[in-house]
């Protein structure tokens, strides 16, 4: 670290620590004034020691006794400050942890708040992993400093006071002290300016060797097939072996600096007690003063460290604030507007997609973003279900998330029932439309939690009655606590097509006016997919009242739709119905054919779970 830099750090982390008291200016004052009385009293029991060897011990050695009433005051005086001290310790202590745990509190709320609020495209460009580590040990280490600050702020004004004290005693004795706490703070800065690389290469160590670990642990299946033990054991052994020498040059250079840092206050305390002899033999002191500073000494080196672990943690600290700064300060979400449509609307809605163009942001800035979507128009009539056919990557997911507003359109405008969705409310966003994604999202709770979301007004037998629409009330009436079953993590007991269903009901039970489903059906059989398309749009056998747009591969289930659009590459090569496509359109036969060959040899052509997740990990619903 060049020390432009390491001002830099400072600096910076400085202004990280001024935000912290002014976010929380009474808990600090609370924290400062516990450090500032401790520090007040550790100089004022110096000058009671002083006092109590220079006018009670020395006299009684030289009378021969013991004034009893001495003595007892001498006690008393001890005992106060101690008790006074307890106080002081307590206020600081419990002042800075109040300080550093609300500040990790509030500061992981509104990180894990801002996730939610930033749109889709910024999910997609950073990991999950990162994101954890963003609200969580990033906001820890941020605020880390606030545990010892208040007690180095108190050390400094302890130690402004201890040397305007030795000036009352004595200038000649003020003179070393001038020259030791300086020298003792030097070393201090020194030692946490050298430390400070070094904690931050063993913390950066730390995650990446959890990091394999995990990734090891996660990934057991393929490294067993694969007969990968011996590789992946080594690759761990590397990066722990890195560790082991990082965190034993840490030890090596506390090994250096401890020792100096107890050290200086002893050679400190030898220095008074020569001047101080000679200053008494001069009688410039008494022996009272001489005890007193020779006391202070000793009792001051502890404290100081104080404002060692404050600058030790300080680079620490500008990191992970940094890395919180870069989600809060993340923009691009989208700003709803003020337009709403009756959510008690039993009609279903129009969707309309007018020239629309869309373009994925690119990994690196400074690459230009390829157009994945243009000049997309359709319309998915009131109470129609359009199915939306073509080859892998032609954008029809893109198209699933545009309908519902996970991402905007770059040029051309979605609109649903003639208002453009960009002018519409969060809540009537949600209310009028829902999407069920390729890959299905299925929280750690019950079946009804899952289905219900917490929307008021979802009762058991609206649940029952999603769950009849998507096929999916047979099993569950199964399961050995039916609705009040756990599915566990990521819905892993369950089966794909079963984990399937269950987010199609969770759509369902929203009473959408618009419903999009992404290849939303692909783990369940052929024939339940045509009876769960077939229910969905008869709405008078308990169907609801909505609008369909449907990505499909099945033969069957196209048929039932009432258009066809064929996309190859982002741009609606053909529609109308399937039976003419079929007829006209050479590469949709040959889509729909291979699709349906594939299936008849018995593989499973598309497993959700190895399809590119435009929306893994979000809900499925668009419920703001
Ligand atoms: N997050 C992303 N960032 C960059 N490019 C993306 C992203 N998601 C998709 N793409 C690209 O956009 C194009 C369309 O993707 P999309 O997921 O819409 O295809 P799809 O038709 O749904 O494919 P599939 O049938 O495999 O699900 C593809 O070329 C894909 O590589
Ligand atoms: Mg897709």
């Amino acid at each position: 670290m060049t020390s432009r830099t390491s001002r830099d750090v400072l600096r910076r982390g400085l202004s990280v620590l001024g935000r912290a008291i002014r976010e929380q200016p009474r808990i600090f004052a609370v924290a400062v004034s516990g450090s500032v009385l401790f520090g007040g009293l550790v100089i004022a029991s110096a000058y009671v020691v002083g006092a109590v060897v220079g006018d009670v011990v020395v006299p009684a050695i030289a009378r021969g006794s013991v004034g009893v009433a001495a003595l007892a005051l001498a006690a008393g005086a001890l005992f106060g400050i101690s008790v006074l001290r307890v106080v002081g310790i307590f206020g600081r202590r419990l002042g800075a942890g109040y300080m550093q745990f609300r500040l990790q509190a509030a500061y992981r709320r509104q990180v894990t708040r801002r996730y939610l609020d930033l749109p889709l495209s910024w999910h997609q460009r950073n990991a999950t992993g990162t994101l954890l580590s963003n609200a969580n040990s990033d906001v820890e280490a941020a605020w880390y400093p606030i545990a010892p600050l208040p007690f180095a702020v108190g050390t400094v004004v302890m130690l402004v006071g201890a040397i305007a004290s030795l000036f009352v005693t004595d200038w000649a004795l003020a003179l070393v002290g001038l020259a030791v706490f300086p020298a003792l703070f030097a070393l201090n800065v020194v030692y946490s300016r050298r430390m400070a690389p070094r904690q931050a290469r063993a913390q950066r160590l730390r995650a990446e060797v959890s990091g394999i670990a995990h990734e090891s642990f996660d990934g057991a299946l393929v490294v067993k097939t694969m007969g990968r033990e011996a590789q992946e054991t080594a690759r761990f052994a590397a990066r722990a072996g890195e560790l082991r020498d990082a965190l034993i040059s840490v030890g090596r250079l506390r090994g250096v600096f401890d020792p100096m840092l107890e050290t200086l206050p002893s050679l400190g305390t030898l220095a008074v007690l020569v001047v101080g002899a000679f200053r008494l033999r001069q009688g410039a002191i008494s022996v009272t003063d001489l005890v007193s500073v020779a006391f202070l000494f000793t009792v001051l080196a502890f404290p100081v460290r104080a404002i060692g672990w404050v600058l030790a943690e300080l680079p620490r600290s500008v990191a992970g604030w940094d890395r919180v700064r870069r989600v809060l300060d993340a923009t691009g979400e989208m700003p709803y507007g003020d337009v709403t449509l009756d959510p008690a609307d039993p009609t279903p809605a129009t969707l309309a997609f007018a020239d629309v163009g869309f373009a994925y942001e690119p990994a690196e800035a400074h690459l230009p973003g390829a157009e994945v979507l243009g000049e997309v128009t359709f319309t998915v009539p009131a109470g129609k279900t359009v199915a939306l056919v073509g080859p892998t990557g032609s954008g029809k997911s893109t198209i699933a998330a545009l309908a519902v507003r996970l991402v905007d359109p770059h040029t051309g405008t979605v609109s649903l029932d003639g208002v453009d969705v960009r002018r519409l409310t969060a809540a009537s966003l949600a209310g009028t439309a829902a999407l069920v994604a390729q890959v299905p999202f299925v929280f750690d709770d019950t079946v009804r939690a899952n289905i219900a979301l917490d929307r008021p007004g979802v009762t058991d037998d609206d649940v029952w009655a999603a769950l009849r629409l998507a096929e999916a009330d047979g099993f569950v009436a199964a399961l050995p606590e039916g609705l009040d079953t756990m599915v566990g993590e990521r819905g892993t007991s369950l089966s794909g097509g079963q984990r399937q269903r269950l987010t199609l009901a969770r759509a369902l039970a929203g009473r959408p006016r618009l419903l999009v489903l992404d290849d939303a059906t692909s783990a369940v059989d052929p024939r339940v997919e045509a009876a769960i398309l077939a229910g969905l749009r008869a709405p008078a056998a308990g169907g609801p009242a909505a609008s369909i747009l449907v990505v499909a591969y099945r033969r069957a289930t196209i048929a039932l739709a009432d258009e066809v659009i064929y996309l190859e590459q982002g741009r609606v090569v053909a529609r109308g119905l399937h039976a003419e496509l079929l007829a006209t359109v050479s590469g949709y036969a040959d889509l729909v054919t291979a699709y349906e060959q594939a299936e008849a040899d018995g593989e499973q052509p598309r497993p959700y779970d190895e399809v590119a997740p435009l929306t893994s990990g979000l809900e499925v619903e668009v419920d703001r």
